[in-house]
């Protein structure tokens, strides 16, 4: 579908479902614009849709579950709708599967690391490009093995045998990203789960950034190449209220007790027994995040209607347009390289000679341009494409001990969303090249314990925004 002139029409169309992106904004020398947000990947802004279906569900909030009133019930109805939308989405409504509403991917990987079953000399294999939220629970809870990145930063996943039969019978589970927040790589995870299967392994996808990118199939349970445990947020699929979900199997939610613990949970207790209730519901413990669940489904109802293959062609043609448009700017390197293919529209760069957090402070104080700079929560796998010597990662590791992060090392990130036009890559380019020849408008000092750069003047200008 590249080159289909079709997509950039879709792209206007859909553009004009998400609210808020004809903002204006103050720039520091006090001129307006509009703002340009190619920050999709920290967080995407609200769909129309979903703003709409927040307003008439609000109408009828209500508890879910407990009260035997219209409004309970009929929030009720819109939280459990919600639940089989997410199955739905991910392909994965063959009964045997549960989605829990969680608060987020953080919050879904704990509570699966919490619960998985672990002994001592269990190995968990993760790789060297995970995400923080998919590095920490894991640790403690089990021996970790690192499936390894290439020189391009690519999982290589053929090493993944390897390692299977190195800690043979041990490895428990293989939990990767679905896709890079730094590189944008899309993993493989459906090679990844036939050879976690063959192993006696199963697999967790981290999609927070898969999900909002490709269409994802779990596949049928006893597939080979069937996800058992996937997880994503909806606050980066344009309904950011605060849920997430973590879908697995029915049977596994069965065993042992739930992570969290109280009302809603149980069947049955007295002073000293308990009975759990089945899943989903003793894995949501508590009064639940009712109207993020909803936005979530609602969300997911129109990027169906969007078309989500659609949503992922007009991404790559864009995806294009932005690695062309990089490297166009003098010394610009992309981490990663410049390759496109398997790459959702997350892309990663420095520029020589000046530092990523002050190209991001440049980029929105003068640009209005919204991008993230440093490690995106993912330092190793950031340290390892900056080509960091161990003695230099220990020196960072002590300097930001002590309290210094002026030499905080990173990237640059703009990452693409549903709703972005050439026109905005555009904009990203001028000022890049304004900025690769020392062309800026304010003064900037490094705040010595954030690492961030703010310009003479900062004050003042937001004030007055
Ligand atoms: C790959 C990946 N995993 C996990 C997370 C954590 O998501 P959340 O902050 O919504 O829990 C992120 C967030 O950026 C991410 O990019």
């Amino acid at each position: 579908m590249p080159g289909d002139g079709g997509l950039r029409l879709d792209a206007l169309r859909w553009r004009q479902q998400v609210v808020g992106v004809e903002h204006e904004v103050r720039l520091l020398d006090g001129g307006r614009t509009t703002y340009v947000n190619l920050d999709n990947a920290a967080t995407t802004p609200v769909l129309r849709h979903v703003q709409h279906m927040l307003r008439e569900a609000e109408e009828i909030y209500s508890s879910v579950h407990r009260g035997a009133g219209y409004k309970s019930r009929r929030t009720s109805d819109l939280y459990e709708e919600a639940r089989a939308e997410v199955l739905r989405f991910l392909g994965a409504q063959d009964g045997k599967r549960v989605a829990i509403f969680t608060k987020h991917t953080t919050e879904a990987v704990n509570k699966l690391a919490a619960e998985f079953p672990l002994e001592r000399g269990d190995v968990v294999i993760l790789s060297e490009m995970e995400h923080h939220a998919n590095l920490l629970p894991w640790r403690g809870r089990a021996e970790i093995a690192y499936l390894p990145v290439d020189a391009q930063g690519r999982l290589d996943l053929g090493a993944l045998p390897d390692l299977l039969e190195r800690h043979s019978g041990r490895v428990k589970l293989v939990a990767i990203s679905g896709a890079s927040n730094v590189t944008g790589y899309v993993n493989d995870i459906h090679f990844a789960a036939e050879m976690a299967h063959r192993h006696g392994a199963m697999i967790f996808v981290d999609a927070a950034q898969l999900a909002p990118h490709r269409r994802i199939r779990m596949l049928d349970a006893d597939d080979p190449g069937a996800i058992d445990f996937l997880a994503f947020s909806a606050h980066k699929l344009y309904a950011p209220y605060g849920a997430g979900a973590l879908v697995g199997p029915r049977e596994f939610f069965r065993l042992g007790a739930p992570q969290l613990r109280g009302g809603g949970a149980i069947k049955f207790v007295s002073l000293d027994d308990v009975i759990w209730d089945e899943p989903p519901a003793r894995e949501e413990a508590g009064s639940p995040n009712v109207l993020g669940a909803i936005a979530l489904g609602a969300a997911l109802r129109s990027l169906e209607a969007m078309g989500v293959e659609r949503l992922e062609a007009r991404e790559h043609e864009l995806l294009l347009y932005l690695l062309g448009r990089l490297g166009e700017v003098p010394g610009v390197e992309v981490l990663g390289g410049m390759a496109s293919d398997e790459r959702i529209g997350a892309v990663s760069f420095v520029l020589d000679g000046v530092p990523p957090m002050l190209v991001a402070a440049a980029l929105g104080w003068e640009w209005g341009i919204g991008v993230r700079a440093g490690c995106f929560c993912a330092n190793p796998y950031v340290m390892r494409l900056l080509h960091l010597s161990s003695p230099q990662v220990a020196g960072l590791r002590d300097e930001i001990a002590r309290g210094e992060r002026s030499h905080l090392p990173g990237a640059v990130r703009a990452s693409l969303g549903l709703y972005n036009l050439e026109a905005e890559i555009d904009r990203l380019h001028a000022a890049l090249m304004a900025v690769s020849l020392g062309e800026f408008k304010g003064r900037y000092a490094i705040e010595t314990e954030t690492g961030e750069y703010w310009p003479e003047g900062a004050q003042e200008a937001w004030s007055t925004l």
